[in-house]
């Protein structure tokens, strides 16, 4: 079986290229590298020791798309490209919704020109919105998005379901990642994000490097244990199994179907510190500074409908996922540059 990854070259998507490579997979990586290095892709060769087709082009190519198509034979698609920053998503709004959105109408036009109608997107537990208690299940209604990257990801999931519902031949699966951190236990990839981070690991790991000088801690006034936010950490390779799971799925069955891929636990911004201290023997200088808009108090899933219909559960906990992050950063102080 051969497996379309588009954003194959970022986080997510190297790691889940790893794992499709393990489990046999055929894997065709689409990236325009505007986030990535192609040095990632060299690295998941590197680590699963199999051969991995590249092609550097756009979702918003529909040539560049049609002739992937044409020259592979391709069973599923995994979907990862797309522009992730919240802050980058609010001053460029129109940038977000044309790669975003405009990218995915193009992906699922050749998809169907081509005749291969099944796809695994990475959702986000942003689309919960801030309205839903946690542990946010898969039949609650969708929130209001507060950014135009959380409205990207609202609608792509009504397109696809509008999709599905249109034509069933598609099989749809939607994935709803909570927080993905960590890395591969290689230290080979991980997550090399450009500038100063806005997430907070790889924020506390570039403080650790001694890249930054202190951690902000956004709010520390929340109604939660210790005051600041929680959140459900889930480790990178975690996640990658459950697409594994969503492919065969696809493969398998027409539907659409919708899954929170989380740990079902969630800690706090200072738990994260602690753990991080643990796994890096260093201290982890902060400061508390003001909550930043946009933030929930809680958030965390209820991954049960994951387990029992794909068979899938994380079962790595946060001292791993703290490891796994530090090893990485810390054999690679300048991400995939060195
Ligand atoms: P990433 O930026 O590391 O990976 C995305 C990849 O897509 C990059 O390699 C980038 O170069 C590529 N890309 C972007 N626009 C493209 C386009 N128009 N054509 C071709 N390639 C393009 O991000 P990630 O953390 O690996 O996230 C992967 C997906 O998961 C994204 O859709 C993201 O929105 C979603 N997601 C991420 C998180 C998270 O916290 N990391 C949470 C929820 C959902
Ligand atoms: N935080 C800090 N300091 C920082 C960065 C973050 O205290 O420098 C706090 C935040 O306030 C929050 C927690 O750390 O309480 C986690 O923040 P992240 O930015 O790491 O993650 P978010 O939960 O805000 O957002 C992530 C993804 C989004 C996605 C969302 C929901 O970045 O793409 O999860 O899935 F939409």
């Amino acid at each position: 079986m051969s497996i379309l990854v588009t954003g194959g070259a970022g986080f997510i998507g190297s790691h889940t290229c790893v794992e499709l490579l393990n489990a046999g997979y055929d894997t065709i990586i689409l990236d325009n590298l505007c986030n990535s290095k192609s040095e990632s892709v060299k690295r998941i060769k590197e680590i699963t020791g199999k051969d991995v087709k590249f092609v550097k082009c756009d979702i918003r190519d529909r040539a560049g798309l049609d002739k992937i198509f044409s020259e592979n034979k391709i069973d599923a698609v995994i979907h990862f490209a797309g522009l992730k920053s919240v802050p980058q998503s609010c001053k460029e709004p129109l940038e977000y919704y044309d790669n975003n959105i405009g990218g995915t109408v193009t992906l699922c036009e050749a998809m169907a020109a081509a005749g291969c109608k099944k796809i695994v997107f990475s959702s986000s537990a942003t689309v919960y919105g801030s309205e839903n208690p946690s542990p946010l299940r898969e039949d609650m209604p969708e929130g209001k998005t507060t950014n135009p990257y959380g409205t990207t990801k609202l609608y792509i999931e009504r397109i696809l379901k509008d999709t599905y519902a249109a034509d069933n031949e598609w099989s749809v699966c939607l994935l709803r990642y909570f927080n993905p951190i960590g890395a591969h236990k290689s230290g080979r990839i991980g997550e090399d994000p450009n500038g100063i981070p806005a997430n907070l690991v790889p924020y506390i790991t570039q403080v650790a490097i001694g890249k930054l000088d202190h951690l902000n801690v956004c709010g520390n006034d929340y109604p939660t244990p210790d005051g600041t936010g929680i959140r459900d950490y889930i480790h990178v390779v975690d996640l990658a199994l459950g697409h594994i799971k969503a492919v065969e799925k696809v493969l398998g069955e027409t539907g659409c179907s919708t899954y929170n891929l989380g740990t079902g636990k969630g800690y706090s911004v200072l738990d994260l510190v602690k753990a991080f201290e643990k796994a890096c023997g260093k201290k982890i200088k902060y400061e508390i500074a003001p909550r930043r808009s946009g933030d929930v108090a809680i958030c965390y899933s209820d991954p049960t409908k994951a387990k029992q219909e794909l068979g899938w559960s994380a079962t790595r906990d946060l001292d791993e996922m703290c490891e796994d992050s530090w090893r990485w950063q810390s054999n690679n102080p300048n991400g995939f540059e060195d």
